[in-house]
């Protein structure tokens, strides 16, 4: 198993969701976060003055997948996250030892 950590445009969220739904993956996990990546944040222009916004708003997923859906999923995120613009975010994968439902004590792939 895969666990994905996408982090993604704010206004992207609902492309995303729709295209995982549709793959099947129902399971994930979203929490607003604040981020920088290369760029360090944007200059603003604020009353003819300049400020850096440092953290710009984004959101996280964490998905885990079954390993013969990673390439899949991977390509559902990035083709409904992207913009083609600087700050369109980024994926990391990871191996994952085991999932267990807490309901029923399933492992592994049928516990996703
Ligand atoms: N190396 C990293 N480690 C952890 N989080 C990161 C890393 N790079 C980016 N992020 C997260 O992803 C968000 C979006 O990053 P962003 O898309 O700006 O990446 P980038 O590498 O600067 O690419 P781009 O040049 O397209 O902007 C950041 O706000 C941050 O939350
Ligand atoms: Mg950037």
């Amino acid at each position: 198993m895969k666990r994905i950590d996408a982090i993604i445009r704010p206004a992207r969220l609902n492309f995303v969701k729709a295209a995982l739904e549709e793959l099947g993956y129902g399971g994930m996990t979203v929490a607003e976060v604040k981020g920088h990546g290369q760029q360090r944040g944007i200059t603003e222009q604020w009353r003819g003055r300049e400020y850096r916004v440092e953290y710009l708003s984004k959101v996280w997923l964490l998905i885990v997948v079954k390993d013969s859906d990673l390439e899949k999923v991977v390509d559902a995120i990035v083709d409904n996250a992207q913009t083609g613009e600087i700050g369109d975010g980024k994926l990391f994968v990871s191996d994952v030892q085991d999932v267990i439902r807490v309901r029923t004590g399933e492992r592994g792939d049928a516990a996703i």
